[in-house]
């Protein structure tokens, strides 16, 4: 059984085993039974490649997310969003500018328009077909450009196909976490996601909970609905009580767990301003909830620490579950030094 159904599933001797009313006290130690990592079920942190490794290769293509499992991430995460015939394609927006080459395509000229308070081009405007004659972009001006224009966009549809046929050639199984972007916003256009997300993993045998898949979302709404139409592991994406749209609908972590397993949370939640832990993951555990922090970012200021390695350290010392970052090498790097501490 792959781990994340296995977190369903966790006992709570376990899960007990993790909690502060387990750790020695003063003058005893338990070194034998302590785990090395404080995670939910004491398994290392998952690696999660953000967008692929978005850092080095253009967000969300094939070649982000080959490099992101050469390096050693054990999941990828693709963005969702809708095409006008009700496809979900792997972006992480729904205006397509800053990550494809729409603009210098004289054909899609005249299909710029103004949506949601912005002039561009617009999934809903283009058919699956259409969409995926793009070609990928670095979205990051200080990034490496040089890959730009060299992979096509995907479906849903055709990155799921890449994970099987990696899985053949690895003999392996590899982990997904989709985000499905906006549902409400595209439900709004008649263009619903979830049918076409469980008609999508019903297609590659991953609508079951054992599946390797999380499915994350901000919306609490479409989570709720997701719950009560497939097994498949859930997390609420969470960005802060104060955060407009990306709040959990004001949901407390109680609520939250009523139809998630997991939280996927800012980072900045886990500490205060002078880097102390806020108890954040503690709380979450408490609850049985993952957590998979968001993201991670070797060229970006850390939250905490001085460098990217002392705010990935931070993060593993505070239990999170996982990790999305850009730069899956250098997460799997310090979990590697922190194991043979
Ligand atoms: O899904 C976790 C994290 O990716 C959320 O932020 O905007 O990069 O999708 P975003
Ligand atoms: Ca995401």
């Amino acid at each position: 059984m792959n781990r994340f159904a296995a977190l369903l599933l966790i006992t709570p001797v376990l899960a007990s085993a993790c909690s502060p009313s387990n750790a020695p006290q003063a003058g005893e130690t338990n070194e034998a039974s302590a785990p090395q990592w404080r995670t939910l079920d004491g398994a290392p942190p998952l690696v999660i490649a953000h967008r692929g490794a978005s850092g080095l290769r253009p967000e969300h293509s094939q070649a982000a997310y080959q490099l992101a499992l050469d390096l050693g991430a054990d999941v990828i995460e693709p963005d969702l969003v809708m095409s006008s015939d009700g496809v979900l394609i792997v972006r992480h927006d729904p205006y397509l500018s800053s990550s494809t080459d729409i603009a210098t395509r004289p054909e899609f000229a005249d299909r710029r328009a103004e949506m949601m308070g912005q002039e561009d081009w617009w999934t809903p405007s283009f058919t699956a077909a259409e969409l995926t004659t793009l070609t990928a972009s670095q979205t990051m001006e200080d990034r490496d450009q040089s890959y730009n224009g060299q992979f096509p966009v995907l479906t849903f549809d055709q990155f799921l196909d890449f994970v099987a046929a990696e899985e053949e050639r690895c003999a392996c199984e590899i982990a997904i976490e989709p985000e499905v972007k906006a549902p409400a916003a595209f439900a709004a256009l008649g263009l619903d996601p979830l049918p076409a997300l469980i008609a999508s993993l019903d297609a590659h045998d991953l609508n079951r909970a054992e599946a390797p898949v999380v499915i994350q979302s901000f919306d609490a709404d479409f989570l709720e609905r997701l719950n009560a139409q497939t097994d498949v592991p859930l997390a609420m994406l969470y960005a802060g009580p104060d955060a407009e749209g990306a709040n959990a609908g004001g949901r407390s972590l109680e609520e939250i767990a009523q139809f998630a397993d997991g939280i996927g949370a800012y980072k900045a939640l886990l500490f205060t301003e002078g880097g102390e832990s806020t108890g954040f993951v503690q709380d979450a555990h408490d609850l049985g909830l993952e957590v998979h922090v968001w993201t991670v970012r070797d060229d970006r200021a850390p939250v905490v620490g001085e460098t990217v390695q002392e705010e990935l350290r931070a993060l593993y010392d505070e239990g999170v579950d996982g990790v999305f970052t850009d730069f899956p090498g250098t997460a799997v790097a310090v979990r590697d030094q922190m194991a043979s501490e």
